[in-house]
């Protein structure tokens, strides 16, 4: 764009802020804008050459499919998901795509959400840290991200209309700080904002949402796209921040866009800010590669196998049945060993460019093996009994069964909810008929969401939860089962033994107008831990093929630095995920009885000890306190607990904080605790109370202020007998309110 060239007309710019196509940005040479290829998805490239749809329907370039966000999530490996994400990029650039479509971190508030494979977890850190590695590693190759859908979409039935009905604290708390830290950290070039609407408003219009909170409050200058179909008016969505209406062209928007800045109902400026944010993408992003940089698919097919074995989360193993022995007669029975599921169904969906099955690898890996289906995966399949007798015979003949049951393709997509957290009825009749007759069988899971455990767990011997693995999953699997690999997954999603124990049981998936997310903060282990709900498997649990001991926690005075020793007391190598929850004071607002606030893997060989330092935020002590609209840390004890699992916390210590209230202005209509905590006027109340106490405090040290003192002040002052009236109070509260006066007496206070 040389100085001689002539301004944008309104038009130009009109037509700019929707696509040019399903998959790219319009260009503009005398805008100094390059048009921009998109293309999904957040476990592998889905790139369409013609065409184009959102649902993974169309053929797309083969590339490599890496496991599913629920899979990498399980790997709890920050260093592996960033890896995954330079290769992401590295395809990505190949294609001559500049935004690769992801990653989603909406959160697993319900484990019906079809499209939970594609999430990471319950837990907003894990869904964090590992969201932000994945852009860091994207980004680090000069593809663009798209962090997604922002925001509060968390189910797929009417996705497209349906309001989330949410409270601010919750939204803060649970569904806001996966994009907040990495928005913050990692400056994702591009957001997706959701179809649904959020407490009424559109996600695509919604102001607060869009300038308020992720502009205005988290710095975010990067460019807001629409998902595909998610807009409804241009106009207000530009108003509200939306930057770039996908797919496009979208005449009408262009139309509407010029009318309304014609009318005065747009600010010009607005559009202009729109524009200018297409330019600075494409500016980052750069031009297509003239001779793309062929990348290493061999290389990015091991980093997928690698991946696959970090994603396994190991259940349960009696009597130590695994690793199984290459010499074992082993009969392997399921479909899914033969013709594995390795993704989900929907946007994301890659052409992979190879796939592994575990039945090929583990006839290569072990000395006898016999194979049956077991079931048949067609909905229309072939009668189960005449598959379920073979599939005995096979298991009574040999030394171990290993089954192979999940999902099938159909059970769980984007674009609808299950209904259920049952596997396919013949697969559980299978099971029950295999470990009838072996009591060694291993069963080894295929599903994106948790499903249950029941009622066939404890005929197990053991429970390999496999999630869906991409690509090299099938080698991954063979690899575990035989060794020398050993699984160090832990769950990132809590395995209900009902699914009506789970807290959206009664609000999911809503009456199809709203949904209203009633359990607040109080989903996941947040809910089961605090409600003291057993579940099968809590958040953070996995074994591996040796055992871990902790010792020696030491915590700093403000709780930030945190240090314990982890020992391998096992005969195996193996790696330890270390969690640190925080379990903050109860009162005055009611939160979870524990938080994860902080995590880190470690390998140990057998007998190995490791330092562990962790380091605690600000926001590990805090609340959003809804009345001052501020993060806030309560005076009191929080209590640093450590251990292997959201359940099983093996080393405490209690740290006692001062708390960083934020101070709300004094008034009348301020409850008498406001004052009694305030540095100016608590001291000056507690005296005059302590003088009117004749034999001093109450029973317990309490004054009679502190015994009223959710009282509004203008109430206590009708009284008979209180000493001061509304003008000396109100006098004293705005001096009370100076912040250098408050400041001052803070200093005395302390
Ligand atoms: C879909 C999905 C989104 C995807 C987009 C493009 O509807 O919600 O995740 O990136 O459309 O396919």
């Amino acid at each position: 764009m040389s100085p001689s060239t002539p301004p944008l007309s309104t038009r130009e710019k009109a037509e700019l802020v929707a696509g040019s196509g399903f998959w790219s940005t319009v260009a503009s040479e005398s805008g100094g804008i390059r048009s921009i290829v998109v293309a999904d998805g957040p476990h592998g490239l889905r790139l369409q050459r013609a065409g184009g749809d959102h649902l993974g329907l169309g053929t797309a370039v083969p590339a490599t499919c890496f496991p599913p966000a629920t899979g990498l999530a399980s790997s709890w490996n920050v260093g592996l998901v960033e890896r995954v994400g330079v290769a992401l990029g590295e395809e990505a650039r190949a294609e001559g795509v500049g935004v690769l479509l992801g990653p989603g971190v909406n959160i697993k508030r319900s484990p019906l959400c079809g499209r939970n494979f594609e999430y990471f977890s319950e837990d907003p850190l894990v869904s964090g840290e590992l969201g932000a590695a994945w852009v860091r590693g994207l980004q680090s190759t000069g593809v663009g991200a798209s962090l997604k859908h922002f925001a509060a979409n968390n189910q797929e039935t009417n996705r497209m209309t349906a309001s989330t009905e949410v409270d601010e604290r919750t939204l803060r708390e649970l569904y806001f700080p996966a994009f907040e830290s990495i928005v913050k950290r990692e400056k994702p070039l591009t957001v997706m904002c959701s179809y649904n609407r959020i407490n009424g408003v559109w996600a695509a219009e919604n102001r607060w949402l869009l300038t308020g909170v992720l502009r205005e409050e988290w710095g975010f200058d990067g460019l807001v796209m629409s998902d595909w179909g998610a807009i409804d008016r241009m106009v207000p969505a530009l108003a509200a921040g939306t930057d770039l209406e996908m797919p496009g062209p979208q005449r009408d928007s262009a139309d509407a866009i010029v009318a309304a800045i014609a009318d005065g109902s747009l600010d010009e400026a607005v559009l202009d800010a729109a524009v200018s944010r297409l330019r600075s993408l494409s500016d980052r992003v750069g031009p297509p590669v003239a001779v793309p940089e062929p990348y290493d698919a061999e290389a990015h097919h091991d980093l997928a196998r690698a991946a696959a074995v970090e994603s396994m989360v190991l259940l349960r193993n009696e009597g130590g049945i695994l690793p199984l022995s290459p010499t074992e007669r082993i009969a392997v029975i399921g479909q899914l060993a033969r013709t594995p599921r390795f993704q989900g169904a929907g946007s994301s969906q890659v052409n992979a460019s190879r796939v592994d099955s575990a039945l090929e690898h583990l006839r290569a890996g072990a000395a006898e093996v016999t194979f049956e289906p077991g079931y048949s995966l067609d909905p229309v399949g072939n009668s189960g009994q005449s598959l379920l007798r073979a599939a005995v015979a096979v298991a009574s003949a040999a030394d171990v069964a290993v089954l192979f049951v999940g999902l099938g393709e159909g059970a769980e997509s984007e674009g609808y909810d299950r209904t259920t957290l049952e596997l396919p009825a013949d697969q559980v009749a299978l099971i029950a008929a295999i470990t009838a007759v072996q009591p060694r069988t291993v069963v080894v899971l295929t599903n994106g969401g948790v499903v249950s455990l029941e009622p066939w767990h404890d005929s197990a011997a053991a429970i390999l939860e496999t999630w869906l693995l991409g690509q090299g999953g099938g080698a991954a699997v063979a690899s575990v089962l035989l060794g020398p690999e050993f699984p160090t997954g832990r769950l990132a999603e809590s395995i209900p033994f009902r699914l009506q124990d789970n807290p959206s049981y009664l609000n999911f998936p809503g009456d199809g107008d709203e949904v209203r997310y009633a359990e607040g903060v109080f989903v996941g282990y947040r809910y089961y831990e605090s409600a003291e709900v057993p579940v099968r498997y809590p958040f953070g649990f996995g074994l591996g093929y040796t055992t871990f001991g902790y010792s020696d926690l030491v915590v700093s005075r403000d709780g930030r630095d945190v240090a314990v020793t982890v020992t391998n007391t096992g005969e195996r190598r193996g790696a330890e995920v270390v969690q640190v929850y925080v379990s903050a004071p109860a009162v005055p607002v009611r939160g979870p009885v524990r938080e994860l606030r902080a995590f880190d893997k470690v390998w140990l060989e057998p007998g190995e000890s490791r330092r562990v330092n962790l380091r605690l935020t600000d926001r590990a002590f805090s609340h959003w306190d809804s009345p001052s609209s501020d993060w806030i840390i309560e005076r009191g004890d929080y209590e640093i607990q450590v251990g292997p699992s959201s359940h099983d916390l093996l080393l405490r210590e209690t740290v006692t904080l001062a708390g960083q209230r934020a101070q709300k202005p004094l008034s009348l209509d301020s409850p008498v605790s406001d004052f009694l905590e305030h540095p100016v006027t608590g001291p000056l109340f507690r005296k005059a109370a302590a003088g009117r106490n004749k034999d001093g405090p109450t029973e317990g040290g309490t004054s009679v202020l502190d015994m009223v003192s959710s009282m509004p002040m203008r109430r206590l002052l009708r009284f008979p007998g209180v000493p001061v009236v509304a003008w000396q109070v109100r006098a004293l509260s705005t001096v009370a309110n100076l912040r250098p006066v408050r400041a001052i007496a803070r200093l005395f206070s302390r």
